[in-house]
């Protein structure tokens, strides 16, 4: 066995980089160039090899990540550079006097003169997205990844590197031959947005309690004694800074070149970050996020403008425990204060009544807000919200307000206790909540008109059907007059029926019949969301598109098959199992078959065996841009499943993959009937997400 022990080290070596460059370009790239199953492969015959040669293990294998025992408590680490704050700026006035510090601290040590009011200098920032998470420092020594420590009070935090391991876009080696004897990298540890719901999805089919936000669900996550369950939590890092470090490398002109160091390091860092110039740069920057806020993949709560050459960084110095180089422009204030004047009840998609506060209108966010969910009963009685009280109301991004807490001192002794109604306000089903569960549901299912507005109004959506124009006002006319009733009788609407309706002019109706057969073509993932089964978000639909790879076959699985799909638990799989067994939904799905609704069908993946090429032998032909994949990366994923991209469409082709501006090659394959696919129904196929 010893003599090949020279080759079982190079073998760990080859596979560690390889895992390691794989996890790169899947966590930090989002560009994957293998397909799981290898990916998985490669894991494994490192385990594999790790087993049986224990004394090969080193703990910057990507094994190391998992599988850590849980701590008894954490150790603390004491930040060799403090890990300090920032000031904040709200008004654009703020950011002009934060400029005029600036320009005026580099100015009077230039001159040598005190404020200099004409002063021309106009200087270079840094301007980043403020993450929304938590601060961390990760500390890199000869190139490896050696503790991970919040920041604590700014100059001891605690040593959080076992969970910090866990997370995948953090390299545990640094890519480079000579690597700095030390490199301690500053950062931020959030969740994105889309992990975030899915983590609340689950954690609400388990009947656990769910995050207020990705924030808290970051802290949760990481500040677990058990890295385990970290492990299981997807988190996400992004690098801002340094702190200390021996790296002869280390660019030392601006921030910006930093932060391209550190990129080239394979650390993730803002793609939105921008050089700009003076004070106008810094509140244009400002404009062009908040407007892009809402579809960042992750929340942030401002921006940083950070002063670019670092010789005037230094210059600037700081004070007390701030940077003077350096300021927060946060977002407007997302809590207000405001009066309570009824509690309302409101009739969800799945029948569940959630009590609303109606509100003295109240400016919050940078919107006016006059309702705010109050969750549910069990959570007004717990914050002790009173009809007439004064609120704290949140407003966070997209998401809808919420009632945060009732200021007691401001309490009126009429103040009325609320009570939830025992039937549906809608329909006057009994209402009814079970055991464990914290909703009371209405039990008049699609019978109910707010429960058929909601499920018509959800199948329409952008992220379900994408039926344009078909909004709330429209849905409550068609359901109240009883024109539609189910989702199929959408495709039998007529311009007529259509243009007879209030604020309803022949042109609308046009488009909206227009977009109704637009909707026709979709994806099968799509369509599972758009049913509205309850517990089935948008990750899960696309899953079980995934592997199931057809209707009939979702619709006759068991909730043991269903359960060998990747996170369908038992909760989910009986929701689906209940929503087939219903026959009114079987035949609302044969009546959207009928009235033509189609998307392509496949064989599914395979759960457990390794399915290293499902696309073997098939061809497809690209046309248009698509809205987030390069042409090179859409060929690159097709061919690592197998299959091959050619260049013009003929009777041979398999699929034409659409993006917009399509050429010529989108009408070949309409006349010729070949398989049409968007980017959504691409990365279906390639069972990505
Ligand atoms: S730089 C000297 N850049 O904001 C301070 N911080 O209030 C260096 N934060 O604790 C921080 N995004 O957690 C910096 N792009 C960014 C940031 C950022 C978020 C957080 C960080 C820090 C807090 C400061």
């Amino acid at each position: 066995m010893n003599e090949n022990i020279e080759e079982i080290k190079q073998r760990l070596q080859q596979l560690r980089s390889d895992i390691e460059h794989h996890n790169y370009r899947y966590y930090v790239l989002d560009q994957p160039s293998i397909p799981d199953a290898e990916y998985d492969k490669l894991f494994r015959e490192l385990q594999q090899l790790e087993q049986d040669y224990p004394q090969l293990i080193a703990a910057d294998s990507p094994t190391q990540r998992v599988g850590a025992a849980p701590l008894k408590t954490f150790a603390q680490i004491t930040h060799v550079i403090p890990m300090l704050s920032l000031s904040n700026a709200f008004e654009d006035d703020e950011v002009e006097a934060f400029d005029r510090r600036v320009r005026a601290g580099l100015a009077l040590e230039a001159a040598g003169v005190a404020w200099i009011d004409s002063d021309p200098l106009t200087v270079e920032y840094n301007a980043e997205p403020k993450f929304d998470g938590l601060a961390v420092s990760l500390r890199y020594e000869n190139g490896v990844f050696k503790t991970g420590a919040t920041r604590g009070d700014g100059y001891t935090g605690e040593d959080i590197t076992l969970n910090l391991k866990t997370i995948r876009s953090i390299p545990l080696k640094l890519p480079v031959n000579n690597p700095p004897a030390l490199l301690e990298v500053r950062g931020e540890v959030l969740m994105l947005k889309k992990d975030f719901q899915r983590l609340n999805q689950q954690q609400s089919a388990k009947g656990e309690k769910e995050f207020a936000n990705p924030r808290n669900a970051a802290a949760g996550s990481l500040r677990q004694l058990d890295p385990n369950i970290t492990a299981r939590r997807r988190l996400a890092f992004f690098a801002y800074g340094i702190g200390d470090s021996q790296d002869t490398c280390l660019p030392k002109a601006t921030h910006s070149d930093l932060m391209a160091y550190l990129s080239s390091l394979h650390f993730p860092i803002a793609k939105e970050s921008q050089v700009v110039m003076g004070l106008k740069g810094l509140l244009e920057y400002y404009q062009v996020i908040a407007a892009k806020r809402e579809n960042l993949p992750y929340d942030i709560d401002g921006v940083v403008y950070k002063v670019n050459a670092i010789a005037q960084q230094e210059q600037l110095g700081f004070v007390s425990r701030a940077p003077r180089f350096a300021i927060a422009h946060k977002f407007p204030a997302q809590e207000a204060m405001t009066k309570l004047l009824d509690i309302d009840v409101q009739v969800g998609r799945t029948g569940a009544l959630t009590p609303v506060a109606r509100l003295q209108p109240v400016f919050v966010g940078g919107v006016t807000v006059t309702n705010a969910t109050l969750h549910n009963a069990d959570e007004v009685e717990r914050k002790d919200v009173r009809i007439g009280d004064t609120v704290i109301v949140r407003r966070a991004g997209d998401v809808i307000p919420e009632v945060v807490s009732v200021v007691p001192e401001k309490r009126s002794p009429d103040a009325l206790v609320f009570t939830m109604p025992s039937h549906c306000p809608v329909c006057g089903a009994k209402a009814v909540r079970l055991p464990g569960e914290t909703v009371s549901r209405c039990t008049g299912g699609l019978f109910c008109p707010a429960q058929r507005k909601q499920a018509i109004l959800h199948f329409a959506s952008r992220r379900a059907m994408d039926i344009d124009g078909l909004g709330e006002k429209l849905v409550d006319q068609l359901v109240d007059q009883t024109i539609v009733r189910t989702p199929a009788d959408l495709y039998r609407l007529g311009i007529a029926a259509l243009a007879n309706l209030e604020r309803m002019a022949d042109k609308s109706a046009n488009n909206i019949v227009k977009a109704i057969e637009n909707s026709k073509q979709t994806t099968l993932a799509r369509f599972i969301y758009a049913l509205g089964i309850r517990n089935v978000g948008e990750a899960t639909a696309k899953d079980l598109a995934v592997h199931l790879g057809s209707m009939d076959r979702l619709m006759t699985a068991d909730s043991e098959r269903l359960q060998q799909i990747p996170d369908v638990g038992p909760v989910v799989a009986q929701s689906i199992v209940d929503f087939f067994a219903e026959t009114h939904n079987c035949e609302v799905v044969e009546q959207l078959r009928a009235c033509g609704v189609n998307w392509n069908e496949h064989d599914g993946k395979p759960v457990a065996a390794a399915n290293t090429a499902p696309l073997q032998g098939k061809t497809f032909v690209l046309t248009g841009t698509l809205p987030h994949m390069s042409r090179e990366e859409v060929k690159e994923k097709i061919e690592a499943q197998g299959g091959k991209v050619s260049g013009s469409v003929s009777s041979k082709t398999d699929y034409v993959v659409v993006g917009t501006d399509p050429g010529s090659k989108y009408d070949k394959a309409v006349s010729l009937g070949v398989a049409i696919l968007d980017e959504d129904g691409l990365l279906t196929l390639l069972g990505g997400s």
